[in-house]
């Protein structure tokens, strides 16, 4: 029943959230993955559930629990991250802070791959869908509010704000994820994320915080936002 939502200012209302990395297979035992822990998403997943919205997260491989109250979807690739997303709707609200990969082997192999002595193997890519943009131009059942992540090393305003006009989502949240960041041991992986939220109205700098706060300071946000509970 906790799954159906609780009572609160998201009551009634369904948030889906996407998180982690995605593994993409090369063959039966080896995959291109990336550094992404999942603990923002996952996080934002329990504040959302907390504020008594019915959650579902789509997470790709994560060494995390499963947060308390959410409904959760495990995906391996970005494939099936995105048919599980296009299953889960309709929703109100759908935040993307999956670090999805933006390339997968061209062609799977059916076994492993060997050492045959011979030339050195190379990798074809092939470049995965955009979750996220594939949902913000749905014409038919786009969620009223879609915010998407940037992961920058440069350039982070720039990039995200160019970023939010080429995908047609509504906010950006982003972050930078270099070494310069002035977040001790880097954003990805760690504890605590330093982000700018990027809207049609400008940017916001939210200060240095733990990754439950910016995901407390994200749903409130969304609340005001999306107004007062359905009734
Ligand atoms: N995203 C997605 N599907 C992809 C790639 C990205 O849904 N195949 C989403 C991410 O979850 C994030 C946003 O798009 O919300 C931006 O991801 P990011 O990696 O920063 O942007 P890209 O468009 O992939 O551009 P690049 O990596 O080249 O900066
Ligand atoms: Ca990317």
């Amino acid at each position: 029943a906790r799954l159906l939502g609780g009572d609160g200012p998201l009551k009634g209302r369904h948030v889906l959230v996407t998180s982690g990395p995605t593994h993409e297979p090369i063959d039966p035992v080896r995959y291109i993955a990336n550094r992404s822990s999942g603990k923002q998403g996952h996080a934002i997943a329990a504040a959302a559930a907390q504020a008594g919205a019915r959650v579902t997260l789509v997470s790709g491989p994560v060494n995390l629990p499963d947060p308390f109250g959410v409904e959760v979807c495990r995906v391996e690739s970005a494939r099936e991250m995105l048919a599980a997303v296009e299953a889960a709707l309709p929703a109100d609200v759908a935040i993307f802070a999956a670090a999805v990969a933006d390339w997968r082997a061209a062609r799977e192999a059916s076994e492993k791959m060997k050492k045959d002595g011979g030339a050195l193997p190379t990798l074809a890519l092939t470049e995965n869908p955009d979750i996220l943009a594939t949902i913000a131009q749905r014409v038919e059942g786009r969620p009223g509010l879609v915010i998407g992540f940037a992961a920058e090393t440069q350039n982070v305003v720039a990039y995200a704000q160019a970023k939010r006009a080429r995908k047609g989502c509504d906010w950006i949240v982003a972050n930078d994820v270099s070494a310069q960041s002035g977040i001790p041991g880097g954003v990805m992986g760690g504890d605590s994320n330093e982000v700018r939220l990027i809207t049609e109205a400008g940017v916001e700098a939210w200060p240095p915080a733990s990754k439950s706060e910016v995901a407390a300071r994200l749903i409130a946000r969304i609340i005001a936002a999306t107004g007062p509970e359905e009734t």
